[in-house]
């Protein structure tokens, strides 16, 4: 990875922040893309680290990103930002729905398109995805939708551009900034502390994966494989063990 140049989006906290790290460590130049430039300037003392303004909500924005990258080569993009609000579907605005798809899906497609003209031959897109993408989940309908709908956006661009390579993660909860903002009260958090993953861990699995070319990391393993179960009969599960998927509030 000596070398190499990554794009990174969410680089200012949680798993991203953990991958910038252990990115920085591994001599990689990383351009981390930011609405809020002053949380990660000044922060590390390295000439491989370029911040550049820009709120992921904003296609105006990603799009002015195509002057920003005129002599540099990019050996990638790891999109890692993402939101979610755990609430009910009647509750969500029209606004937070529309942040929440755009932010998790439609956004990373402009991302790409605008990026793609400044690709090495074989460059590696790193999608941050969510077990939630296999799953009925009640009072976080539009943020597992928004991930089944990336999961399947990453899925095509593989078959789509043969010569990327294409990594998937699908994790679990991760203990990071994300549920403070996803449900203010923190009853998810509390109650699924003990299972949460460790984001600094899992980074270290997702630059194994790329090194390794994997196209799926799928944590914790034993939460995959009871998706997976599930999906076999997932409207009897979900009649017959509705606790399971009420589990955000
Ligand atoms: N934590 C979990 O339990 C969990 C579980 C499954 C999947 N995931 C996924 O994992 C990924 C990383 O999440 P995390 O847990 O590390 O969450 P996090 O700590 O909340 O980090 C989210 C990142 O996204 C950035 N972001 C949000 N809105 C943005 C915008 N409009 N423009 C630019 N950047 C924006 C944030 O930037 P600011 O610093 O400016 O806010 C932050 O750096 C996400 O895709 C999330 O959906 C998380």
């Amino acid at each position: 990875m000596i070398g190499k140049h990554y794009v990174l989006t969410g680089g200012t906290s949680g798993l991203g922040q953990s991958l910038l790290e252990l990115l920085l460590k591994k001599q990689v130049h990383v351009t981390v893309l930011t609405r809020n430039p002053q949380k990660i300037e000044g922060k590390y003392d390295t000439s491989l680290l370029t911040v550049l303004k820009c709120d992921l909500q904003s296609q105006e924005q990603i799009l002015n990103l195509k002057n920003q990258f005129d002599d540099k080569s990019i050996d990638g993009i790891i999109y890692s930002s993402g939101l979610g609000y755990f609430k009910s579907i009647e509750q969500h605005t029209t606004e937070e729905m529309l942040e929440t798809y755009n932010l998790n899906v439609v956004n990373f497609n402009t991302l790409l398109a605008t990026l793609q003209p400044f690709f090495s031959m074989f460059p590696t897109i790193v999608g941050i995805g969510s077990q939630s993408a296999f799953l009925t989940q009640a009072y976080a309908a539009h943020y597992g939708a928004s991930k089944a709908a990336f999961n399947q956006v990453l899925n095509a661009l593989r078959i789509e551009k043969p010569n990327y390579h294409v990594l998937t993660v699908n994790t679990g909860p991760i203990a990071t900034p994300f549920h403070a903002k996803a449900d203010p009260s923190l009853a998810f958090a509390q109650k699924y502390k003990s299972i949460m993953l460790d984001p600094n861990e899992l980074a270290h699995k997702i630059i194994k994966g790329m090194l390794s070319t994997k196209q799926e990391i799928n944590e914790p393993k034993w939460m995959h494989l009871f998706l997976r179960i599930y999906q076999i009969a997932p409207r009897f599960v979900e009649k017959h063990f509705t606790f399971l998927f009420k589990n955000k509030m």
